[in-house]
């Protein structure tokens, strides 16, 4: 989501519109503002784009100099007008825009309810408002201050109350805002570039800070009630690489977003050291009787389904089915009422996708979505959905959408294996310990990309490059190529490491690239004699393993390790050298990163 704020002697209405089509890149199911007029606080609010909103506006009702502006990105409420920001409290004293996921808001929730509280939308952020309410004793930042002590989870805040006609109240912990400062007048916002128009001066609000913000002051104190100082930003780029954060693209960005991703996927649902899948309403029964389970999707969201099949198998020994949604639509499909189906879908409005769908849920099959986009057709039309909440992915190329839906099907088939109890405790809580890791263990990987931009430009001139792996790197090694592909436009393919004998080694060359992987602990000998094999046939191996499998440097030409994790779930790390293998292939190759020719972000039409 994105937020916007003004305070001054202009009027705020045009100000937020603006700041907010600047921030629509971070979200655009919903959009609303909420305009001080001096007296009273008036809203206005709609699901759908920022030009639906535009459209409704009357800027006669919403005159005034101080007000606050929400973009969304929905992940607690479908899209609808009253789970829209602004959120108010009762008496719409006090109006508040969040960015951020409020985890223990059902039990907030629950209490207020219990004192009285009326709630009105289905979102985690309007106990923000009630909480704020229930604090307020004419101090705001009090009343804030106390608020951030109750809730749990990541947020960034904007609030303005009716009495304070000459205040903002705005916090921080994880999301991002920034505070633009101006000649007797400032403003809010979630990133720079809303704010780039009117200023260039800027503070960054940090981790659990909370602002006073009045027409010719700013006050931050730190969550203690402390005075902060802070040093003034000079903002130096331009509108254009601010929305991406400062990156080239919004493909890095977005692969720079991984961490974030996997922490707010995992968030709330692995809670005490167990899986609480509670939007998954999946029994013992149920999969005792399912047979089999069916996974659904296109492309990179087809590429974790294979994942999930190789760890629902691994783990809960149910077999699985994965689909291209395409291909099962059309072909009479072996399906009964008790088979589960996964559909993947980052979207959500793939059309193959959600004709596949409709044919399993008109079979009466149970129908489980696995969704980045909350009040998309398939989180409407499935039984269950589990969200990844991986945020809106604008680059056409899927990153941390891939990675999340992994996350979920590890999620889902701990779930499973539990219930159907074909996992021991110790082991359980093995791959609970270590998929907590993920998020830092990503981190490393980031922050240690040298080695794969010199693999990126050594080889970036090639015709064709082959990826090959055996188990879970080989369902890695398909979403490897692919990436390439889309971005890079260079021929691809990715091989069962063991199947290149069979056919494609005759296509290896002195030169070819071949990208091996080599993180399966059981099938790292034998990966080690198939790239012997193409190295043999002048094959320019760059392999990737994990830390300290250091055997592996006598054959491969480069490594790139990535942290010792638990071989079943390398994929989620492995994938992020290849994701910013491609990227800076793709780069290098001056291609349209973000666009690439010929393809769409969503497939909407057969
Ligand atoms: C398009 C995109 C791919 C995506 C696929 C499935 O082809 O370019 O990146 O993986 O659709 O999209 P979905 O939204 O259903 O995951």
């Amino acid at each position: 989501c994105g937020i916007v704020g003004y305070i001054g002697d202009k009027q705020a209405l045009p100000i937020l519109i603006e700041g907010l089509k600047r921030l629509e890149y971070r979200g655009y199911d919903s959009a609303g503002v909420a305009v001080h007029n001096g007296h009273c606080i008036n809203i206005s609010k709609t699901k759908g784009r920022l030009t639906v909103l535009e459209q409704r506006i009357d800027p006669n009702q919403l005159q005034g100099t101080l007000g606050i502006g929400h973009t969304r990105w929905a992940t607690h409420g479908e899209p609808s007008d009253i789970n829209s920001h602004p959120h108010t409290n009762q008496s719409g004293e006090i109006a508040i825009v969040h960015n951020g996921i409020i985890e223990n808001y059902m039990k907030l929730k629950d209490w207020l309810q219990k004192e009285g509280y009326v709630f009105v939308s289905e979102t985690d952020t309007e106990v923000v408002a009630h909480l704020i309410n229930y604090y307020y004793r004419g101090d705001l930042v009090e009343a804030v201050r106390n608020t951030l002590d109750k809730i749990e989870g990541s947020y960034a805040l904007g609030v303005i109350a009716k009495d304070h006609p000459d205040c903002m109240v705005v916090a921080r912990k994880d999301s991002p805002l920034v505070i633009g400062l101006g000649d007797g007048e400032n403003y809010i916002a979630s990133d720079i570039p809303a704010i780039l128009k009117y200023t260039r001066r800027v503070y960054l609000l940090e981790y659990r800070e909370i602002a006073l913000i009045r027409r010719d002051a700013v006050e931050i104190i730190d969550q203690y009630g402390k005075k902060v100082q802070k040093e003034v930003f000079e903002v130096t780029w331009d509108v254009e690489s601010a929305e991406k954060g400062g990156y080239q693209h919004f493909m890095i960005k977005e692969i720079h977003e991984e961490p974030k991703a996997l922490r707010d996927t995992m968030a709330s649902r692995i809670v005490d050291g167990k899986v609480n899948l509670s939007d998954l309403n999946v029994t013992r029964e149920q999969l005792e009787k399912a047979g089999k389970i069916i996974i659904i999707a296109c492309g990179t969201a087809y590429h974790a389904g294979v994942v999930g099949k190789y760890v629902i198998e691994k783990l809960a020994r149910i077999p699985v089915d994965v689909e291209i949604a395409s291909e099962f639509r059309y072909k009479d499909p072996l399906i009964n009422e008790d088979n589960i189906v996964i559909i993947i879908s980052q979207s959500g409005e793939t059309a193959d996708t959600l004709a596949a769908m409709r044919m399993c849920k008109k079979v009466g099959a149970k129908v489980i979505a696995i969704t980045n986009v909350v009040g998309s057709t398939v989180s409407r039309e499935a039984d269950h959905v589990v969200y990844t909440w991986a945020g809106p992915e604008i680059a056409v190329a899927s990153t941390k959408a891939y990675t999340t839906q992994l996350l979920c099907m590890y999620m889902m088939a701990l779930d499973f294996a539990d219930k159907m109890g074909r996992i021991s405790a110790d082991e359980y809580q093995r791959i609970i310990e270590e998929i907590r890791k993920l998020p830092e263990l990503a981190q490393e990987i980031l922050d240690d990309k040298e080695i794969i931009q010199r693999c990126a430009d050594e080889t970036f001139n090639a015709s064709s490059i082959f990826y090959m792996g055996r188990g879970l790197d080989y369902a890695v090694a398909m979403e490897g190529s692919l990436k390439l592909k889309e971005i890079s436009y260079i021929h691809s393919e990715a091989y069962a490491a063991g199947e290149l004998k069979h056919g494609t080694i005759a296509l290896i060359e002195e030169g070819t690239p071949v990208v091996a992987l080599a993180t399966q602990k059981g099938l790292f000998e034998k990966t080690l004699s198939n790239i012997k094999e193409v190295k043999a046939r002048g094959a320019f191996v760059i392999a990737v393993a994990m830390e300290g499998d250091t055997e592996i440097e006598k054959e491969a030409d480069r490594v790139i390790y990535i942290p010792r994790v638990y071989d079943i779930l390398a994929p989620v790390l492995v994938v992020i050298p290849l994701q910013l293998y491609a990227y800076y292939v793709a780069v290098a190759k001056g291609c349209d990163v973000d666009k690439p020719r010929n393809l769409a972000k969503s497939v909407t039409v057969e």
